[in-house]
């Protein structure tokens, strides 16, 4: 099937597991490119559900090499507690690998990140707290003790590392944030405890997928969180801090574009965000009540409450041109089965202009009005629907006109959690 990238196009939680669950079956090599336990993705098999937050969700297909990639950060302590849980359901992850170059989450930027919360006070990120942050700032101020996989390796060369990196984290601690300084012992102890069970994983990732590639495998690239997080791209400064987008699965893998034949753009039929920021299709009211109950938009990774909004198309059509998809999973349809009249965002408006993209520039996009376009809904349940022809008209009208709207064709329509409970189209290829 060659490789392909699964990328979310809104904020997140889009059904990325799903998806990557899907074509992983298909696949021989699974690479999560970025992110880290901030992500949460939801796999539903035979009714049982997983909720996978650091491994690739290639992993519950035996024989898929599962590698975490360069651009990850890792939590250890999350890691080994995730394996835990696959092995006691019956998954195995003999398969699973970690990137050597991929940097830790140490116990210090869990709290340098909460720390950092608190200071920014009313304008709050909103973020997960899991270290996301402050972890991949470090890698990008290139300390020389900044910790990376490969020093769970060496023992000692891990101590000497976390020794000279609490030292700076602890001043900051005290002198700035206002927040308990940490022992050495808290944070290298519970590291040192887990680092023998990861140690045989810790692979050089480039190469291993260069091997891989030369003897033919096929590789799916699976992204996290959203395009709209990006750092770059997304609602900054209401963004993680690393590139969920298509780019960035050739930069964590150490591959050129050249590689990549195909990008798989995972939507929601709505749209949903976690945490702070600008939200043009945001309905605060009776309507985004109904679809966070009916799609259950609470958070996988912190139980929060997601925001929920109609449809977006401005958003999918730039996320579409940014991650140069070629079609569209269409997750959640099912979700809308309860309203009579759909509204989909068709563009914005600003100060009497008509725009087709989202503007990159952030005072700009507060001050965009969405254009609706109201589109019949079906009203009947359609989590039975196997095929194309089984969706009721007005659900395929809906599918066909959001496919026009994005400039990319739907491939892919889920009417619900279960494996089964998705339509494949032509497009997906
Ligand atoms: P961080 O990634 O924990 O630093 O959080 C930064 C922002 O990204 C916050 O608004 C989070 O709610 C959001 N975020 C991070 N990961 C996810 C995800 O997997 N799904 C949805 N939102 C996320």
């Amino acid at each position: 099937m060659g490789n392909t990238v699964v990328v979310g196009l809104q904020w997140g939680d889009e059904g990325k597991g799903k998806v990557t669950d899907l074509l992983a079956q298909r696949a021989d090599v699974v690479v999560r490119y970025q992110g880290g336990n901030n992500a949460g993705h939801t796999v539903v098999v035979g009714g049982r559900t997983l909720k996978l937050h650091l491994v690739p969700s290639g992993i519950l297909h035996p024989g898929v090499l599962c590698l975490m990639g360069d651009g990850m950060v890792v939590d250890p302590l999350v890691l080994c507690r995730e394996i835990d849980e696959l092995e006691a359901n019956g998954v195995s992850t003999g398969q699973l690998r970690i990137s050597g170059n991929a940097h830790l989450i140490m116990p210090y930027h869990i709290r340098m990140d909460e720390a950092q919360e608190r200071a920014r006070g009313a304008s709050k990120i909103g973020t997960t707290q899991r270290g996301i942050g402050p972890a991949y700032c470090d890698k990008t101020a290139r300390l020389p003790h900044s910790i990376r996989a490969w020093d769970l390796l060496d023992s000692q060369r891990l101590t000497e590392r976390a020794a000279a990196q609490l030292e700076l984290k602890n001043r900051c601690f005290t002198h700035l944030l206002d927040a308990e300084p940490m022992t050495l012992e808290e944070v290298v102890e519970p590291i040192l405890a887990v680092a023998p069970r990861l140690t045989d994983r810790i692979v050089d990732g480039r190469t291993v997928l260069y091997e891989r590639l030369d003897a033919g495998a096929s590789v799916l690239f699976e992204g996290a969180q959203g395009t709209f997080l990006d750092l770059n791209h997304g609602t900054y400064p209401y963004v993680t801090s690393s590139h969920p987008i298509a780019a960035e699965a050739c930069v964590s893998a150490g591959l050129g574009p050249g590689a990549i034949d195909r990008v798989i753009g995972v939507a929601k039929a709505y749209t949903t965000r976690v945490g702070a920021g600008v939200f043009v299709t945001e309905q605060d009211n009776e309507y985004g009540n109904t679809i966070r109950e009916r799609g259950h938009e609470y958070g996988t990774t912190t139980g929060r409450p997601r925001r929920c909004g109609w449809l977006d198309c401005v958003v999918l059509r730039t996320a579409a041109r940014i991650n140069g998809a070629h079609a569209i999973a269409l997750t959640l349809l099912d979700v809308l089965d309860a309203f009579d009249t759909v509204p989909v965002c068709v563009a914005y408006e600003l100060d009497g202009r008509t725009l087709e993209y989202v503007p990159s520039n952030q005072d700009d996009l507060v001050r965009c009005r969405p254009v609706y376009e109201e589109l019949p809904g079906w009203q009947q349940p359609i989590g039975g629907c196997r095929t194309w022809d089984d969706l009721p008209a007005a659900a395929r009208a809906y599918v066909e006109r959001l496919g026009q709207l994005a400039g990319t064709p739907v491939g892919l329509v889920g009417v619900g959690a279960d494996r089964e409970q998705t339509i494949i189209l032509p497009a997906l290829g």
